[in-house]
């Protein structure tokens, strides 16, 4: 069986490739490499000892999409590819619809023609909003996005829900991550954002190897036992495992399902400090900041239904993630390199 996976050189695709490749799967890769390096790619293969057919191209390039689905038997897609920045979605939201909504709707366009309605999508917790309690449930309601990026999440899995009502042969699959951090055991592949990063553990591997000064804790007067902010971080290991049962799912049946990809345990900040710290032997520089826009106290998952249902749950715990980031950014300060 042959997977598409856009967006699969990044952060998220790369680590589930390579559970692809060892799952048996054939990988094909399209990425227009805007926020990575086909390093990632050449990496998997190592690590794998298979080969991984990488296209570079963009999944708003019709014609492109229509030669890859041509000059491949493509038996399921699993969509990455997309914008992620949510302070960066704030000022260009237009760049945003466009890349991520309208990405989509090509994809989605082409695969109709070529046969191939099968898809895993990533979605994001982000679509739950602030207002529902976690633990969050895949039937509580969503729509009160803060934010462009989070609202393309949620047109999204509304445009792929509609897409499947419309036409019985389509099967679609919506993950909805929690936080994913770590990296593969190995220390060879992992997150490699470009710029100062806006999520706490890569901000936090800046400060280890160096890069930043210190961390700014955003707030301490949340309503959590220790007043800075709890969420639900997850292995990237184990979510790429989450696919792999997704992919299962989409390939032997049709249908549209969301899945919550998360522990279902919430961490805060200075859970996540003291953690780090242990990984690395030292104490992390950190000083307490005020709070960032937009965030909430609290956010983490009912996993239930993914275990139930697909017979997936995260084993990783926080030490290993800790463990398994540490040791990507100190085998690599500088990421993928230039
Ligand atoms: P990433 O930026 O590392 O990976 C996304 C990849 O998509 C990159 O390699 C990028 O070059 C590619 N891409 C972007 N636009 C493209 C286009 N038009 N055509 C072709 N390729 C394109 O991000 P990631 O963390 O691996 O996230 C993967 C997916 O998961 C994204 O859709 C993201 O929104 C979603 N997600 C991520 C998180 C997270 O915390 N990392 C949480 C929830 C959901
Ligand atoms: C953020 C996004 C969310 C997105 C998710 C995954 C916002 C408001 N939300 O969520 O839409 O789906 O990333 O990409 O941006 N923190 C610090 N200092 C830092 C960075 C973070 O204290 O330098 C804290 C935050 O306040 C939060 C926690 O660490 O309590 C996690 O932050 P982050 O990694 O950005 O993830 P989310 O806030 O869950």
């Amino acid at each position: 069986m042959s997977i598409l996976v856009t967006g699969g050189a990044g952060y998220i695709g790369s680590h589930t490739v390579l559970e692809l490749l060892n799952a048996g799967y054939d990988a094909v890769v399209i990425d227009n490499l805007c926020n990575s390096k086909t390093e990632s790619l050449k990496r998997v293969e190592e690590i794998t000892g298979k080969s991984v057919k990488f296209i570079k191209a963009d999944i708003r390039d019709r014609a492109a999409l229509d030669d890859v689905f041509a000059n491949n038997k493509i038996d399921a897609v699993i969509h990455f590819a997309g914008l992620k920045s949510v302070p960066e979605s704030a000022e260009k939201p237009l760049e945003y619809y466009e890349n991520n909504i309208g990405g989509t709707v090509n994809l989605c366009l082409a695969m109709r023609d070529a046969g191939c309605k099968k898809i895993v999508f990533s979605s994001s917790a982000t679509v739950y909003g602030g207002d529902n309690v976690s633990p969050l449930r895949e039937d509580m309601p969503t729509g009160k996005t803060t934010n462009p990026y989070g609202t393309t999440k949620l047109y999204i899995e509304k445009i792929l829900q509609d897409t499947a009502a419309a036409d019985k042969d389509w099967s679609v699959c919506l993950l909805r991550y929690f936080n994913p951090i770590g990296a593969h055991e190995s220390g060879r592949i992992g997150e490699d954002p470009r710029g100062i990063p806006n999520n706490l553990m890569p901000y936090i591997m800046r400060v280890v190897v160096g890069k930043l000064p210190e961390l700014v804790v955003y707030g301490n007067d949340f309503d959590t036992p220790d007043g800075t902010g709890v969420r639900d971080y997850i292995h990237v290991v184990d979510l790429a495992l989450g696919h792999i049962k997704a992919v299962e799912k989409v390939l032997g049946e049709t249908g549209s399902s969301i899945y919550n990809l998360g522990t279902g345990i919430g961490y805060s900040v200075l859970d996540i400090i003291a953690a780090v710290e242990k990984a690395i032997g030292r104490p992390l520089p950190y000083k307490f900041g005020p709070r960032r826009a937009g965030d909430i106290d609290t956010c983490f998952s009912d996993p239930s239904k993914a275990k139930r249902e697909l017979g997936w749950e995260a084993k990783r715990n926080l030490e290993k993630m800790c463990e398994d980031t540490v040791r990507w950014q100190l085998n690599n300060p500088d990421g993928y390199g230039d």
